[in-house]
Order: C-alpha cells, then sequence, then structure tokens
C-alpha cells in the first residue's frame, strides 16, 4: 500500500472504529436504562438512638434503633467497624484470613448512654447517636465520625450512604489512590471509579487509573488510615481544617464519604506511617517483590515497528554503554492489536529475538489488555465463549465494548473460573519469550464518544459466586484481572517470582505487582504528577510504580526528558514510554549533553541496584514505600507535611529532583537529623531548608548520617556505603542481598554504626552477638570537622 494509502485505509479505520463507539455507547446507555431504572423516591435513615449492645470478642454490637454498629479490634491493632451487619469478608481487597480478634479488647459502658472499646493501641468510642471517635490510648482524637446517613430506595435496591468524619485542624490528608493533584489532597471531591482519562492527564485530571476509599490522615496528634472497604462508585470530599478559626476556635478537618451502594464498613489503623502501612499490608498483602532486573532501567514504546527497531535500539544501548534490563512490546506487536496474538510479519521470530536479547542481559516484557477481540474463529474468544467467561447483560448476552481491536468482550475476572482459563492464556506468552506482563486498559476502558468510558453500569458479574453488576465490580475489575495474571503465571513458572505491573487496581493490588504512571501529559506539570502519583499509591500500599519518562504524548524539551530521566532513576519502575505518534525517548536523541547526564544516573541506579533490592524486599516485609513523602519518619513536623517536591527513598536517601524549568539550584526541606550531600560531602543539619546546586548533570541527593547504603562497587561485589554519624549519635541499616528471582527468603542484615574518635565503626548486628561487617565498607562524609 502507498503511504497516501495507508492514510486513507487509516482514517477509515479511525471512522469505523468511531462508529463502533459511538453504537456500543448508544447500546451501554440503552441497557442501563432497561436494567437500572433510576432512582425511584427514597428514605433517609439515620441509626438513632442506641438501645443497647451485646460484648463479642474484639469488642461487639451496638445497637441503635435503626441499625446496629459492629466494632472490632484485631490482633495487631487494627479497627473494624461496620453498620448494618456488615462483616470484613467477602471483600477482595483483604488478602487470606481476617485477623483474630484481640481478646483484650472489650466494650463497656461509657459516659452518656454511649459504649466504648478500650484496646491498647486504640480506644473507640460510640456516642448515644451514633457518632464512633477513634482516640490514641492517651484520649487525643484522632477521627470523629458522625452518624452516618442512608437513602434507600422506597421500591428496594442498593441505598446509598453518607459518611461525614472530623479530624484535626492540622491534619493532611493523603492517599485514595493514584492522584496526580497530590501528594497531599486538597481542598476538593475525589472521585472514587477507576477511569481512563482519555488522551494524556495532568494535575488537573481526576480521577484516574486507580482510586481507593484508602485515607492517610496525617496529624500532630497521631497518624492513621482509613479504608472504606466498598467498591462502588463514591466521592470524597475533604476539607482541610484551620487552626484558630472563627474566635480562636479550630475549625476540624472534614472528609465525607458518598457511596452509591453497597456496605457502609471502614478499618482504621492507628500510629506512627511505617506501623500504618505494616499493618495495612498486613491486611491487604505484602507487595510483591518483583524479580531484581525489574529494578534495572527499562524502555518501552508504543509502534516499535517490528524486530529490527527493538534490535536498533538495544544495540543502541549496548553501542553506548548504557545499561538496559527490559524492552517492552505495546499493542503493536499483537496481530490486528488482539490480545494473545503475534504479528508474524513484523515480528517472525519472537522467542529467537528474546533469546538473543536475553543474551545481551535484556528481558522482554507484553502488554496484556482484558478485552478480547468479539470474532468467531478468534481463538482467545472461542475458548472464553466457549466456558462462558465474557461479561453479560441483564438478558445473557456478551457485552460488547470497543477498544484497539475493535468490537471485544470482557472477560469476568470476578468470576474464580474465568481467572483460572485467563492466567493460562500466559502461557503463550511465555511461550514467545515474554519475562514480564503490563496489564493495561483494564479500568476497564471501551472507547465512547460520551459518557463513561466502560462497561455498562447494569453489566452482570459473578462477583464470586454472590452475582452483581458492574457498579460493584468496576473498580475491582483490574484488581481480580491481576490476580489472575500473578496466579496464571506462578502456576506456569512456579520457580520465578512473576512481574507484573497494572494500569488500573484498587486496595491490595500489590499482591500481585505494581502499577505505572499511565499517560501523563508530557510538560512539567506532568513531571511533578508523577511524583504524586508515586508518592500516593505508595501511602496506599502499593509500592512499586513509577512514571512514563519523558512523558507519553509529544515531545520534551531535553531539559524536561533528562529531569524526568533523573527522577525516574530513583523511583522503583523506571521505565522510559511513548505513544505511537509521540516524539523519540531514547537517551541518546537529545544531543550529546543530555546523554552524558543520562547516563550519570543510569550509571548511579546501577550503582544503587542493591539498595533497590533491600527496598523491595523491606516493602514485602513491612509495607514500606521506597518512595516515601519526607515527613516519613517525622509525621509530626509540619513544614515537612507541606513539602511535595522531594522524597525518601528508603530510610538513608533524600532525593530532590528538579521539577522546573530552567532550575540550577532548588531549595531543600530536610528532616531532622544530620544530611550530607551526596556529591560534595557536605553535611547540613535539619530540620532546615537549604539551596542546593542542581546543575543539569544532577538532582540534589542526601544522605542521612549514619545511613548503611548496598551498593554495586566497581567489580561488580556488594559493599556498604556508610555515612559518617554525627558526633555522639548512632546510626545503621538494613540490607538483604539478592536472593535470585525465585521464592528463597529474604535475609536480612542489620548494621550499626557510630563515630568513636573521629572513626566510624561498623559492626553486623547478629542475635546471637555482634561482629565485623563480613563485607566491604566504604566510608563517606568523615570531613575535617569530624576528625
Ligand atoms: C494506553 C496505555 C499506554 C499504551 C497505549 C497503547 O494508552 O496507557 O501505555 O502505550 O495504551 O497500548
Amino acid at each position: 500500500m502507498d503511504g497516501r494509502g495507508l492514510v486513507r485505509s487509516m482514517r477509515t479505520m479511525a471512522t469505523l472504529q468511531g462508529v463502533r463507539a459511538t453504537r456500543s455507547a448508544l447500546q451501554r446507555r440503552r441497557l442501563d436504562a432497561r436494567w437500572l431504572p433510576a432512582r425511584g423516591a427514597e428514605r433517609a435513615r439515620v441509626p438513632g438512638e442506641v438501645v443497647g449492645a451485646e460484648p463479642m470478642p474484639g469488642g461487639g454490637i451496638v445497637r441503635f434503633a435503626r441499625s446496629e454498629l459492629r466494632i472490632r479490634v484485631v490482633k495487631g491493632g487494627a479497627v473494624f467497624r461496620s453498620w448494618d451487619g456488615a462483616e470484613p469478608e467477602p471483600s477482595y481487597a483483604l488478602a487470606g484470613e481476617v485477623p483474630e480478634p484481640d481478646p483484650r479488647a472489650q466494650l463497656e459502658p461509657d459516659k452518656d448512654g454511649g459504649w466504648r472499646v478500650v484496646s491498647e493501641r486504640v480506644t473507640v468510642e460510640v456516642s448515644r447517636l451514633g457518632a464512633v471517635d477513634i482516640r490514641t490510648p492517651g484520649g487525643v482524637v484522632l477521627r470523629r465520625d458522625l452518624p452516618p446517613r442512608w437513602w434507600e430506595p422506597v421500591e428496594g435496591g442498593p441505598g446509598r450512604w453518607l459518611q461525614r468524619t472530623e479530624v484535626a485542624a492540622d491534619a493532611r490528608f493523603f492517599g485514595l489512590g493514584g492522584r496526580a493533584c497530590g501528594p497531599r489532597l486538597r481542598d476538593g471531591t475525589y472521585r472514587l471509579w477507576n477511569t481512563d482519562p482519555r488522551g494524556s492527564f495532568g494535575p488537573a485530571d481526576d480521577p484516574l487509573y486507580i482510586t481507593m476509599p484508602v485515607q492517610l490522615v496525617v496529624a500532630d496528634a497521631g497518624t492513621h488510615l482509613s479504608f472504606h472497604d466498598n467498591s462502588w462508585d463514591g466521592r470524597v470530599t475533604l476539607r482541610e481544617g484551620e487552626e484558630g478559626a472563627g474566635s480562636g476556635h479550630d475549625r476540624p478537618g472534614t472528609s465525607e464519604v458518598r457511596m452509591d451502594g453497597g456496605p457502609l464498613r471502614c478499618w482504621v489503623i492507628v500510629g506512627s506511617p511505617a506501623r500504618v502501612l505494616a499493618r495495612w499490608t498486613r491486611l491487604t498483602g505484602a507487595p510483591a517483590v518483583p524479580p531484581s532486573w525489574a529494578l534495572g532501567p527499562q524502555h518501552a514504546r508504543w509502534g516499535f515497528g517490528g524486530e529490527r527497531e527493538v534490535r536498533r535500539i538495544a544495540a543502541g544501548y549496548r553501542a553506548r554503554e548504557l545499561p538496559l534490563a527490559a524492552v517492552h512490546l505495546d499493542i503493536d506487536h499483537f496481530e490486528g492489536h488482539r490480545v494473545f496474538t503475534v504479528d508474524r510479519e513484523r515480528f517472525p521470530d519472537l522467542p529467537g529475538l528474546a533469546e538473543e536479547l536475553r543474551g545481551a542481559g535484556v528481558r522482554l516484557v507484553s502488554i496484556v489488555d482484558p478485552a478480547v477481540k468479539a470474532e468467531p474463529g478468534d481463538a482467545v474468544y472461542d475458548s472464553g465463549a466457549a466456558g462462558g467467561a465474557f461479561v453479560r447483560d441483564g438478558r445473557g448476552r456478551e457485552v460488547r465494548g470497543v477498544v484497539w481491536p475493535g468490537e471485544c468482550v470482557y472477560p469476568d475476572f470476578t468470576d474464580p473460573a474465568v481467572r483460572e482459563w485467563w492466567g493460562g492464556l500466559y502461557g503463550e506468552r511465555l511461550a514467545q519469550g515474554f519475562a514480564g506482563v503490563w496489564h493495561d486498559m483494564n479500568e476497564p476502558v471501551s472507547f465512547a464518544p460520551f459518557g463513561d468510558r466502560s462497561l455498562p453500569r447494569s453489566a452482570r458479574h459473578d462477583l464470586e459466586g454472590r452475582g452483581g453488576d458492574h457498579r460493584e465490580a468496576h473498580n475491582v475489575y483490574a484488581l481480580a484481572m491481576a490476580h489472575a495474571g500473578y496466579e496464571g503465571l506462578r502456576r506456569l513458572r512456579p520457580r520465578e517470582r512473576p512481574f507484573l505491573f497494572s494500569r488500573s487496581g484498587w486496595a491490595g493490588m500489590q499482591r500481585y505487582g505494581g502499577t505505572w504512571s499511565g499517560d501523563v501529559s508530557t510538560g512539567w506539570a506532568g513531571l511533578r504528577a508523577s511524583l504524586s502519583l508515586v508518592l500516593g499509591l505508595g501511602l496506599c500500599g502499593v509500592p512499586y510504580s513509577g512514571p512514563d519518562v519523558g512523558g507519553f504524548d509529544g515531545s520534551p524539551s531535553p531539559e524536561l526528558y533528562l529531569r524526568w530521566f533523573q527522577l525516574g532513576a530513583y523511583l522503583p519502575l523506571f521505565r522510559t514510554h511513548a505513544a505511537i505518534h509521540a516524539g523519540r525517548r531514547e537517551p541518546w536523541e537529545f544531543g550529546p549533553a543530555v546523554l552524558e547526564h543520562a547516563r550519570a544516573a543510569l550509571a548511579e541506579r546501577e550503582r544503587l541496584r542493591p539498595y533497590f533490592v533491600t527496598l523491595a524486599r523491606l516493602a514485602e516485609l513491612t509495607g514500606a514505600p521506597y518512595a516515601r513523602p519526607v515527613w516519613w519518619g517525622s509525621p509530626k513536623d509540619r513544614a515537612l507535611r507541606e513539602c511535595e517536591d522531594a522524597f525518601l527513598l528508603g530510610d538513608a536517601l533524600l532525593v530532590a529532583p528538579v521539577l522546573e524549568p530552567g532550575a540550577e539550584r532548588r531549595s531543600v526541606r530536610l528532616p531532622k537529623g544530620r544530611w550530607y550531600d551526596t556529591v560534595t560531602e557536605r553535611a547540613y543539619d535539619g530540620p532546615a531548608r537549604v539551596v542546593m546546586d542542581a546543575p543539569l548533570s544532577r538532582v540534589p541527593v542526601l544522605a542521612r548520617a549514619g545511613a548503611v547504603i548496598p551498593v554495586r562497587g566497581a567489580d561488580g561485589e556488594l559493599e556498604l556505603e556508610v555515612w559518617a554519624p554525627a558526633t555522639g549519635r548512632r546510626g545503621g541499616g538494613l540490607v538483604v542481598p539478592d536472593a535470585g528471582d525465585g521464592w528463597e527468603p529474604a535475609e536480612v542484615e542489620r548494621y550499626a554504626t557510630r563515630l568513636v574518635e573521629g572513626v566510624v565503626k561498623v559492626k553486623r548486628v547478629r542475635l546471637d552477638g555482634s561482629g565485623p561487617p563480613g563485607r566491604r565498607v566504604r566510608v563517606r562524609g568523615l570531613g575535617p570537622a569530624e576528625l
């Protein structure tokens, strides 16, 4: 076909897709009108007066005139509470068994006809009208949930509800999944409905692909996490409080959660940020540890066009001696965009290519979209249809949507049998030589010129045999897909940890893998949004993520590309990626200066690989994200709570990326303690705000005094980089050596450091006594002042 013919046929295709999308959007509207009749008259309800109570393990039931409240403190200190008899299960968020009730937590009568449950870490106080206070053991209120309100259709059907909560006037909100406008969530309404923002997004776009009813609230009085275990569409309206507002009284911060249906049940976890995340990931699952190679630099592109280009890119990295751990193939390597196929003209020998790249240390990762082309004869469609695997409408017909391959159907991942079938399909990917998968378009997306770009809300889902519709299944669709993919990969290749990351997801998705920013727009605002997403998701328990370095669309300026690259080098998933018509993203495409600075960023990433391996393992063991807000260790430092342009990488490093054009210096807010500029080794004492050099060649990175950082030495061996503790102080760190890509348990090494008469002493701490580190140590930061 000549050039003009190609353009013509692409236009026709585009129009055809447009017609299909319009048809499917109209059909969606018809189906919803038919199966989800408009809400008629509703009756409002509040709990009413307390009428009695009944103790039970971990707490009990407090009965009100028109509802009942269950309170259960579980071992470890998390508090479950629910109205109208809801239990913790069934839940898509929880992993494994619900923790046992804490036998020491007792329900007892409280003042004014209320009740309370006292436990070691938290006290829950219930008022006569159903307000619930969560207090620290010292009695300080961390949150006050006002009596909820329900609106129930007179004709029957799911009721809506509203839960209004007050928090301290100084409290700051974080979380709610991946939000581009954070990490601190300012006043506004945030929707809980996983959404493909269409095109690319910036900080003003909300919601995005991953929404979660998970809030992390940080205040002087303490930190807590609250999770409404409910996957329905909802809205959270946040308003920060004000100290000394109106006649000197504090105005509390407020959060209003409104849900379109589903149970009113909530988990609250109180403690330091580290403790909260540890409990949260205990409850919802330990974050999957990516294979070590997935902590290296990766390159993706929509539109490689064929094997030759993939080889050219890999060779380009090699020729310039730039490290490259993986190349990701997008939908253009599929035959007609159909999942689990290969375009044999462009990729005649994918397993051969994979093997060749593997020989050069480069893995191949495959995109996997959930939608299956609705075409008899398509092998995936046929096998799915035979097993009744696809989502159906109220009349039992397959629901059709439109995605890249054209008219599509959608596997119902909320059905265990469908998950099993789908997981088996990954065998084809493994046979093609792929080492990992990249789940996309799983909000799920169906193209539509108007309305919601997803399935009809009335579409039927199995929901683990309970049955229900898309209103409940939508937000957990990608989570259940990740479950299917992860288990499939485990079954198919039991000796290796799966590598999976997914655009959409929900609470608990970290059990199966990570995520990435999605289609972040190319611009300085997009760069900022990338950091917001990574930090917010980390606080919701999803530690492995990163942006499309350079942004998804358009062409970044060399400076923007470089600053993005420098940020990405310190984030868990470090991957360049771009849309099919976007400009280049290879480090050598932006001139020799950018190439040299990108080379330095890559070299530093490689040097820090053992640290990333350690952080991945610690995330699994403790729930702590690799990338943390700077207030992580000092949540009471209000200035740090406002700081959104820097982050801690583990305990040891503070990274201050450059997020604006033309900067050669930037100010950095330091938590308490001593910090060293990792390049000049100059020491700074926090808490402080310091101005540091940020030339194009690097972004400021500081190391905490006393830290022990595992790095790759010049000979490739793991060595300990030890930053001198301040005089009279001690330090230390944890190191988890790479145990390979299988299931060997991590062995945690603990080191202690101190400064004795100007000499840094490093010890390995063992249960049976301490001893020499047993590893090569390189001391840094010993300036003349310390000698
Ligand atoms: C979506 C993804 C993007 C991918 C594209 C084509 O927009 O977010 O990463 O390149 O689809 O598959």
